[in-house]
Order: C-alpha cells, then sequence, then structure tokens
C-alpha cells in the first residue's frame, strides 16, 4: 500500500506491506533510529512517538493507520534555537543513563507540557506511567519534567515548546 506520511515535518511516501508496523516504518524506511523498539508488546514505552500531537506506542500502531497523520520523532525535538527545554532539563537533571527509554520519555513530557505546563510530580508520574527505566529510577526524570516546566513559566513562554 502507499502511504504518506508527514514526520518531523517532512512529508514521505513509501509503499508498504499492510502489516508493518510504525516503529519499522520509522527506523527501517526512514532511517530515523531515534524511536527505539524494546518489548514489542505494548509494554515498555521506549517506542512513544507524537502522532497528531498524542503519545503513542508506535510498536502498537500500523504504518498504514499513520497514512495522512503527523508524527513527531526525537528527532524532531530540538528547534533551530537548539535543545526542546525538556531535552535540556534531562541532561541537566540527570533524567537518563543508558538513554534507552529517553526517546518515549522526552515525547512523554513535551506531550505533557504542552497540555498542562505546569504539572504536579503526581501527574508528570501518570503521564509516564506507561513506560519503563530500568536505570534511573524516575526521581530525576520527574525532576526534570518539572524543571523544563519552571524553566519555561521563568521565560514566560506557556508550554515551553520550541518549533523549528
Ligand atoms: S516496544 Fe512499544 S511498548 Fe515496548
Ligand atoms: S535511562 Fe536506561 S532505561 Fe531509562
Amino acid at each position: 500500500m502507499q502511504i504518506t506520511v508527514t514526520v518531523n515535518g517532512v512529508e514521505y511516501t513509501r509503499d508498504v506491506e499492510p502489516r508493518l508496523l510504525l516503529v519499522h516504518f520509522l527506523r527501517d524506511e526512514l532511517g530515523l533510529t531515534g524511536t527505539h523498539w524494546g518489548c514489542d508488546t505494548s509494554n515498555c514505552g521506549v517506542c512513544v512517538v507524537l502522532l497528531d500531537g498524542l503519545p503513542a506506542k508506535s510498536c502498537t500502531v500500523l504504518a498504514v493507520m499513520a497514512d495522512g497523520h503527523e508524527v513527531r520523532t526525537v528527532e524532531g525535538l530540538a528547534g533551530a534555537d537548539g535543545l526542546d527545554p525538556v531535552q535540556q532539563a534531562f541532561s541537566d537533571m540527570h533524567g537518563l543513563q543508558c538513554g534507552f527509554c529517553t526517546p518515549g520519555m522526552l515525547l512523554t513530557s513535551r506531550a505533557l507540557l504542552d497540555r498542562n505546563p505546569d504539572p504536579s510530580p503526581a501527574e508528570i508520574r501518570e503521564a509516564i506511567s506507561g513506560q519503563v527505566c530500568r536505570c534511573t529510577g524516575y526521581e530525576n526524570i520527574v525532576r526534570a519534567v518539572r524543571a523544563a516546566a519552571d524553566r519555561a513559566a521563568e521565560a514566560g513562554t506557556a508550554a515551553g515548546t520550541v518549533t523549528s
């Protein structure tokens, strides 16, 4: 089937098998390997991308289901002005170790701050509850998301989004 998907603002048209998963479309067809593939059973959350602005586990979405839609991956987070505030905060607050879970964590956090610029720690934990980190524990991740929210507020930008 021929599909056209907009990924990080770029339109891609490809012929794909109907059974191809979005995670494999992104990684193998487009070479966007920042989206990780872990459990393949919808449990770990490392494959999360934003589908029309909402977090979606790309191992549970067929590529054909993304036809005509917009996908944002971790490669599309940084903008012309540099890292997204969430990326910077994860770096500053040691919100990652091996980094395997990080792309999904970043995108889920970005989506949370876009809809709720001032989340409580409990709301942050709920937002990332579908994602497993095997390394850091979640304390620094929650701190990083809060730090991104605080910096965005200080900078006077409602959600701190950096768009390219
Ligand atoms: S690879 Fe998608 S949830 Fe684990
Ligand atoms: S930083 Fe290693 S799995 Fe989260």
